[in-house]
């Protein structure tokens, strides 16, 4: 059990001045929670917060109710929702009156279910991995995570704890995300610097998705990290609105060091994979081993993004700072769980379109052709079909399914790339490509999503309904 306080605080991110932000429990990111595998966990979360939040346990294979739909509000003190929205009688108690709906299985979009806590409920029965928890907002995700609403949880077990990979203070989880900040130290929603437009000429600043030209990692702008000479266990999120990175772990001689890659989002590969350079779409995990036992003493490695220019190339460093021992070892069976479902185990292939549009008058995203609904159906299911889905993308988009992990069959009628390997729950559409990915959709019953997750064309209208009968 754990008890989440959604509130304002401020924090000195950048030497001299305090950033205010949203935070989980006073940080940013929130508390990282240790979780193990099947042993549930039920995080009951208070809105202190001026704006009605709603969580989302990104990877988690979580019951409908505890899935943070993104109307499922929890709202603060004294909010008053418009009126398209159905408020629980005034004077009320709230957290009865939601648990009692949630009780009864209700999920009626339109129906705001109101509390000022809400306890989230996660049974974890899944494979072990690196899940994050952020807010999901309908229309204002991208601006909640932004200001800070972001935290990591663990999930582990006794399989991975025993294949003597580096742990302890060998293990770094490294949620990076990058942001603007104001003179006073503020964070600037958007950037003001308009040469962070990711496509140059767009005049809408949120369109293409938000850039910082600060890159955080764990909440620290390009950190740097002692280390010893030896192996490290890297467990590195995406928690970007926009940016997409390429890293590459360099030394101070100019040395690429191997991104040994064990896990991908949904947990341990089969088989390590090599990489030089890793790419790394928003919310996506990537589980990477990184030896520093062949780096001088004294030097450093800094870990690069090639697809950033000026400062936001560098993402943080290493240095390392003596010789030590070293334990670990990087088995070449890493699980043997992986499902291997083939096409031919596909009852329904779906094709689903993510381009720009005209939407509420404006330009939007779309899945399909359609902005968001949280009142219409676009896509039911059968517990435990096994389904291929076609992706088909104009420009970038980072395409996120909830509940389910899934794994990728192919790029534009090619093989996937190294980097797709193992299962996962968030899949880089590059522009101009067609991507398959082939999941079971097992579980839970009930209302999912599935959805861009540059975090402004979420907000901008890419998001659908996925439902399990
Ligand atoms: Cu990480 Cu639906 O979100
Ligand atoms: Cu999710
Ligand atoms: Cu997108």
């Amino acid at each position: 059990r754990y008890a989440i306080t959604q509130r304002e605080a401020s924090a000195e991110i950048l030497p001299g001045v305090r950033t205010p932000l949203w935070t989980y429990e006073g940080t940013f990111p929130g508390p990282t929670i240790e979780s193990r595998r099947g042993r549930p966990v039920t995080v009951t979360h208070r809105n202190e917060l001026p704006v009605p939040t709603v969580v989302h346990l990104h990877g988690g294979r979580t019951p409908a109710a505890s899935d943070g739909y993104p109307t499922d509000l929890v709202l603060p003190e004294g909010w008053h929702e418009p009126a398209t929205h159905v408020q629980p009688a005034s004077g009320h108690s709230m957290q009865g009156m939601q648990s009692m709906q949630s009780m009864q299985g209700m999920h009626d979009p339109r129906a705001v279910v109101s509390t000022l806590t809400r306890d989230y409920t996660f049974p974890l029965d899944q494979r072990p991995t690196l899940l994050w928890y952020h807010d999901h907002r309908m229309d204002f995700t991208a601006p909640a995570i932004w200001r800070g609403l972001a935290g990591l949880q663990i999930v582990r077990d006794d399989a991975e704890d025993a294949l003597g990979l580096p742990a302890g203070q060998r293990e770094l989880p490294l949620m990076i995300a990058d942001r603007a900040f104001a003179a006073d130290g503020s964070l600037a929603y958007p950037a003001l610097d308009p040469t962070l437009r990711e496509q140059p000429g767009v005049s809408d600043p949120y369109l293409a998705g938000v850039l910082g030209d600060v890159i955080l990692v764990n909440g620290a702008p390009w950190p740097v990290h002692e280390v010893d000479a030896a192996r490290y266990r890297l467990r590195i999120l995406n928690a970007s609105n926009a940016r997409h990175y390429e890293l590459e772990a360099v030394t101070d001689d100019g040395r690429r060091l191997d991104l040994v890659q064990i896990g991908a989002d949904q947990g341990l590969l089969a088989a390590p994979v090599t990489h030089h350079v890793l790419p790394m779409a928003p919310a996506e995990r990537y589980d990477v081993i990184v030896d520093f036992s062949g780096v001088a003493i004294g030097s450093r490695v800094r870990v690069v993004n090639r697809l950033g220019s000026g400062r936001t190339r560098d993402v943080m460093a290493f240095r390392v700072a003596r010789n030590a021992t070293d334990g670990s070892r990087i088995p070449r069976v890493l699980s043997d769980d992986l499902p291997a479902w083939r096409r031919s185990d596909a009852v329904r292939v779906r094709k689903f379109s993510f381009r720009t549009g005209r939407m509420r008058g404006g330009h939007g995203w779309l899945i399909g052709g359609l902005p968001f609904d949280p009142g219409r159906s676009d896509v039911t299911v059968g517990l435990g079909d096994v389904e291929v889905w076609r992706l088909v993308a104009d420009v970038h988009h980072p395409v996120h399914l909830h509940l389910v992990g899934f794994r990728v069959l192919s790029r534009s009628g090619r093989p996937p790339l190294p980097h797709d390997a193992g299962l996962k729950d968030t899949v880089s559409l590059r522009p101009g490509e067609t991507v398959e990915i082939i999941t079971r959709f097992d579980g839970y019953r009930g209302r999912y999503l599935f959805h861009c997750h540059n975090a402004e064309h979420e907000d901008m209208g890419m998001m659908a309904n996925l439902e399990i009968i």
